[in-house]
């Protein structure tokens, strides 16, 4: 099947050029797409120079830093547009490991036939290597948390190494899908979810970057609070609702 990786940079300049390389390696079937966000640090030009040597690599221009949210819709919308029939999301900074891509590739393509496959750090066999233990609290509570208030099973929601067919992303109204930080992770799969689809997770293990800074913020942490709260009140409400009505 087609794929497309996508990588949303924001001050990358020294891990993309790594990452590619070993995309390349390991996975030399698939193309990648590098959404850029006007980087101060010259990743954006530095992905052109790359891009220019490999037909490969493609790169998606974007005014200024607007979120791993919107980065991620408009590369969707690049992929979909030229016919990829499945759509990949993938950290720059070597967290998510490119040899570990196939595995997500292969449980897509499973028999079962999910709709999304995350990478997923908590199930049995996934890790963690190298996070402060805030950084490690933060993840479980906030997975424990997005697990309680929406009723979903899925035990890494906020995982961003991930896996869709062209046809999930196709049922899902992109435009509508306004979370700009990192909870555009659990929005997607919150709304795979609503819509019927199939979710499955496969153990990975995510390494902390070695170069360059996280852009997690306190901002980023509160968005997805609000909004994880807000839909899972939401949902309830329309579940009373709709059990009083038919009563
Ligand atoms: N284009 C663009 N615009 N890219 C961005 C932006 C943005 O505003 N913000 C972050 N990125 C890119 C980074 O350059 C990196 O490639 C990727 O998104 C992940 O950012 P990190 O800052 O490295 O995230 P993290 O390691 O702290 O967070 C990890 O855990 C989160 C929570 O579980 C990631 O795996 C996230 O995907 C995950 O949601
Ligand atoms: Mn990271």
């Amino acid at each position: 099947m087609r794929t497309l990786v996508i990588v949303p940079t924001y001050d990358e300049r020294e891990s993309l050029p790594v990452l590619l390389d070993q995309v390349r390696a390991c996975a030399p079937d698939v193309d990648v797409l590098v959404v850029d966000d006007a980087s101060p640090d010259g990743t954006g030009e530095l992905a052109e120079r790359i891009a220019a040597d490999d037909d490969r690599v493609h790169v998606l221009h974007r005014a200024g830093k607007g979120g791993l949210g919107a980065a991620y819709v408009a590369g969707f919308g690049w992929g979909l547009e030229r016919g990829y029939e499945v759509l990949c999301e993938m950290d720059a900074d070597g967290s998510h490991r490119p040899e570990e891509l196939v595995r997500l590739l292969d449980r897509l393509a499973a028999d079962d036939e999910p709709d999304l496959v995350i990478g997923s750090r908590w199930v049995p066999g996934g890790r963690v290597v190298n996070w402060p233990w805030h950084r490690m609290l933060l993840s479980r509570a906030g997975n424990t948390y997005v697990r309680g208030a929406l009723g979903i099973g899925v035990r890494d929601a906020t995982g961003g190494y991930r896996a869709f067919r062209a046809r999930t992303l196709q049922a899902v109204d992109l435009a509508a899908v306004e979370s700009h930080g990192y909870c555009f992770q659990v929005d997607m799969t919150w709304r795979v979810l609503r819509g019927g689809g199939a979710v499955a997770e496969v153990p990975i293990t995510f390494v902390e970057r070695t170069a360059g800074v996280s852009k997690m913020s306190r901002s980023i942490v509160a968005e997805a609070l609000t909004k994880v709260t807000l839909w899972g009140v939401r949902h309830r409400w329309s579940q009373l609702r709709g059990r009083s009505g038919r009563s």
